[in-house]
């Protein structure tokens, strides 16, 4: 049976790629911290999210092509920074690197990968991103935005809305240590996962390679402690002024819900902001992503990025409709890659471009865009 026929959309590939990822790997993908209300909250507004469309409209030529940040993209979509990448599917940095390169589309490389700026940006034709957990220490600090620009880094994400470690209980239950500790229960699942077992074997035990040179001074390298943590510091607005002073690339500010930070962030120079509540990992009394858009929208005129719970074309039509510019996803390019392989991100490529051409047609807009406006029931 064709990939488009036997998944045909994100929920398809989540299920599958369930049953190829051990257990606790999942749960560190797919858990949210608290009761996981966030999460779900980010579901049922995203569905509440409903357009009246209008009739008549005749035949339309769908573009799907945007502008964010002076670069031009066939679609407006990309791939969120996901730490721990290689872990959830062996060797992801690279292959979605890769695929995001052929698509043309953006990749952003979290500061807690399992992959280096050294061996992705080279990757990326210098349309890669790089996002940044702040580094406490001033050297650390101007060290990686230099890894970040030598290795080809057009565009810096500084994520502002984990000042401090969640709890994620559901992750904590699952026995997932870090470094990843195989104990004899973790090795049980292991076995239940040929695939992964065998390309982690041969790809080295994931670790936060970025981290590696500055690991010593802080830590022995086989701490238990998540040197994550132990590098970085709750940044604060002279903190974002100094990196807005040393890094002359785009800056972008991740994590922002809350409208009244959106003039403070274009006074400070950012280029733009990215509406997002972590898919809810993070805390879990925020708003869903959705709902904090339009007013965001409406106190800045900076382009927003948005994330958090995309399942489909519908879902980022529903995003720029609200106000949004462009639309990242996290865990849906791991569904795809652990499902079917280097092949994966195309694949999704086809099930949002589908997607988006569909609904648009329903809508009678050929540009997403031209939804901007629209009568919907949220906005
Ligand atoms: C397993 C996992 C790890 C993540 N790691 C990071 C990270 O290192 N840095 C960051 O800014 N966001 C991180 N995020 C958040 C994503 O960048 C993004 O905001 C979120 O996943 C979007 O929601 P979606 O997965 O529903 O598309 C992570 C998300 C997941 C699921």
């Amino acid at each position: 049976m064709p990939i488009a026929a036997r998944y045909p959309s994100i929920p398809d590939l989540r299920d599958a790629a369930r049953r190829r990822i051990p257990k606790f790997v999942w749960e560190y993908l797919d858990s949210a911290t608290g009761t996981e209300a966030t999460k779900a909250r980010n579901r049922g507004a995203l569905d509440a999210v409903a357009f009246t469309p209008s009739i008549l409209h005749g035949e339309i030529t769908p573009d799907l092509s945007t502008t964010l940040m002076d670069e031009r993209y066939p679609l407006p979509v990309g791939i969120a920074p996901v730490g721990m990448s290689g872990l959830v599917w062996p060797d992801a940095e690279r292959s979605l690197a890769r695929a995001a390169t052929k698509a043309r589309l953006p990749y952003c490389l979290s500061t807690v990968a399992t992959q280096t700026p050294e061996v992705i940006g080279p990757l990326t034709d210098g349309r890669g991103w790089f996002q940044l957990y702040p580094p406490r220490d001033p050297q650390i600090r101007r060290d990686m935005l230099a890894r970040a620009r030598d290795n080809g880094f057009s565009t810096l994400v500084l994520t502002v809305d984990v000042p401090v470690a969640s709890r994620r209980e559901r992750q904590l239950r699952s026995g997932l240590t870090q470094p990843p500790r195989l104990t004899p229960r973790l090795l049980a699942q292991v076995a239940l996962r040929p695939r992964w077992a065998l390309d982690t074997w041969m790809h080295g035990m994931p670790h936060m390679r970025t981290l590696d040179p500055y690991s010593s001074d802080t830590c022995a390298k086989d701490s238990t402690a998540h040197i994550g943590y132990l590098l970085r510091t709750s940044p604060d607005w002279d903190y974002l002024r100094w990196l807005r002073d040393h890094w002359t690339g785009a800056l972008v500010v991740k994590g922002v819900l809350n409208p009244a930070d959106a003039p403070r962030l274009q006074a400070a120079g950012v280029d733009a902001i990215w509406v997002s509540n972590h898919a809810g990992r993070q805390f879990d009394a925020a708003p869903a992503s959705i709902t904090a858009l339009p007013q965001i929208r409406a106190a800045t005129d900076l382009p927003l990025i948005f994330d958090s719970g995309v399942e489909g074309g519908l879902d980022i039509l529903r995003a720029i409709a609200l106000g949004a510019d462009f639309v990242m996803l996290g865990r849906a390019w791991h569904y795809a890659l652990a499902v079917l392989g280097r092949e994966g991100p195309a694949h999704l490529v086809d099930i949002l471009t589908r997607d988006l051409t569909a609904n648009l047609g329903q809508l009678g807009a050929a540009r997403p865009i031209d939804l901007r406006g629209l009568q919907t029931n949220a906005g």
